[in-house]
């Protein structure tokens, strides 16, 4: 499942890329918002990554949408167990996953057109973890977040 959180910023792109996974059968859930009326973008940030962390599909993925793509991408690494990505070129989405397994692909609406965008999500999308080394590296980034140190 594809869990997909915007504000007023990234309104506009995330209705976008709904008729693009709706086009593609890709099923999605939208957390909001609804319309292009001003709205914080931390709160839907945290309830769009907490519904993908809720679904028992490890394989569940949120695009977030704000003007530049970054406050959200700041908010959504709040939350315990998001590795979000603020990409706007397709090397950094595909890598993105190959290297960091992101879980969640961050975009500015007022940074990037649909038609880059939705190459972002499809290559985001359908790229899988390479795993290996790259595993301890996501194993230090959790131990940052539970309060190790990584230098002791
Ligand atoms: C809203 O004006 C804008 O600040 C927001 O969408 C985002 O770009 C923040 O990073």
């Amino acid at each position: 499942m594809i869990y997909l959180g915007a504000d007023h910023g990234g309104y506009a792109l995330k209705e976008e890329i709904k008729a693009y996974l709706a086009e593609q059968e890709i099923p999605f859930v939208d957390c909001g918002t609804d319309s292009t009326a001003s709205v914080d973008y931390a709160p839907i940030a945290q309830r769009t990554c907490r519904a993908m962390l809720a679904d028992a599909d490890r394989d569940s993925r949120a695009i977030l949408c704000c003007g530049t793509g970054i406050g959200i991408s700041m908010a959504a690494n709040k939350v315990r167990g998001v590795r979000a990505a603020c990409c706007s070129d397709y090397f950094g989405a595909k890598y993105t996953r190959l290297h960091n397994d992101a879980n969640v692909l961050c975009l500015g609406g007022r940074v990037i057109g649909p038609g880059l965008a939705t190459e972002l999500v499809d290559v985001f999308l359908h790229t899988d973890f390479e795993g290996g080394r790259h595993q301890r590296r996501i194993d230090q980034i959790a131990a940052i977040e539970n309060g190790e140190d990584l230098n002791a």
